[in-house]
């Protein structure tokens, strides 16, 4: 059947966020990625059967890999599925889909505040598709089991003192930290870790953002703002595919913590 009734189609959806009259979603993109799926089932790009094992097969992974959650990213695992399967589909390719989501990401950079996100005009990038590689590793028990080789790190100290008002350190955005990382779907390259005290307490708050095996510390990111910062250097070196040097907005914040480096490094 490619015209599906939505409504009977809905139970062959595992896990569908849904209340007594349908589907609900949290946010505007969530329901227009259903919407898409749901139109190119409908115009016979994939049956509806297609549809449900290939969304099946993203959240058994997901559960392998152990990115399983509450519901809060079941769109995510949506988008991750309806990519491959359009992919797989001809409908389009590894690559343009990559660069296309390059293209919103630095458009969604560049747009002030309350005005609407749109396409600079004449952006491009072009680099090689490049998708987290999973490798194998053998557990003590002998059991093997996949694991996502990624691009870098953040921690955000949680600990003693980072964000401990009580005691007189400034407050911690560590909403804006776990937004942020769901929102720019960057989960699948880079991982984040709320993490108990990472030891310099007195520069609070401190966060270790790792990118490709170098270590880079900073203190007094206090500020939504500062979140902002961070995580664009992080897309920038994702979008790269490289490790950047530290933007000016952040380099005074930049400190060194192991022997062997220096700020400059
Ligand atoms: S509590 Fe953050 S560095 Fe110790």
């Amino acid at each position: 059947m490619n015209t599906p009734d939505q409504r009977a189609c809905f139970p062959e959806l595992p896990s569908l966020p849904r209340d007594e009259d349908g589907p609900v979603f949290a946010e505007p993109w969530q329901a227009q990625a259903f919407a898409l799926a749901v139109r190119l089932s409908a115009q016979g790009y994939f049956t509806w059967k297609e549809w449900a094992e290939a969304l099946a097969a993203e959240l058994a992974a997901a559960v392998e890999l152990n990115e399983a959650d509450d519901g809060s990213e079941y769109y995510f695992h949506w988008v991750a599925a309806l990519e491959k399967l359009a992919a797989a589909k001809g409908l389009t390719a590894e690559p343009e889909l990559y660069e296309r989501k390059a293209a919103w990401a630095d458009a969604y950079r560049h747009t002030p505040h309350g005005q609407p996100v749109q396409l600079r005009p004449g952006f491009h990038v072009s680099y090689a598709y490049r998708q987290s590689p999973l490798i194998s590793v053998t557990r003590a028990d002998g059991v093997s089991k996949q694991i996502r080789v990624q691009d870098g790190h953040l921690f955000v100290c949680n600990g003693c003192c980072c964000g401990r008002t009580e005691k007189g350190f400034p407050p911690l955005p560590l909403d804006e930290f776990k937004r942020q990382w769901k929102k720019r779907g960057i989960r699948r390259r880079f991982h984040l870790t709320v993490s108990g005290c990472l030891g310099p307490c007195t520069l609070a708050n401190v966060v270790l953002l790792q990118f490709r095996g170098r270590s880079m510390w900073f203190h007094s990111i206090n500020q939504v703002e500062d979140v902002d910062l961070i995580y664009n250097f992080v897309e920038q070196m994702l979008q790269g595919e490289m490790e950047l040097d530290v933007p000016a907005e952040l380099a005074g914040r930049l400190f060194q913590r192991y022997l062997g480096d220096t700020d400059e490094d």
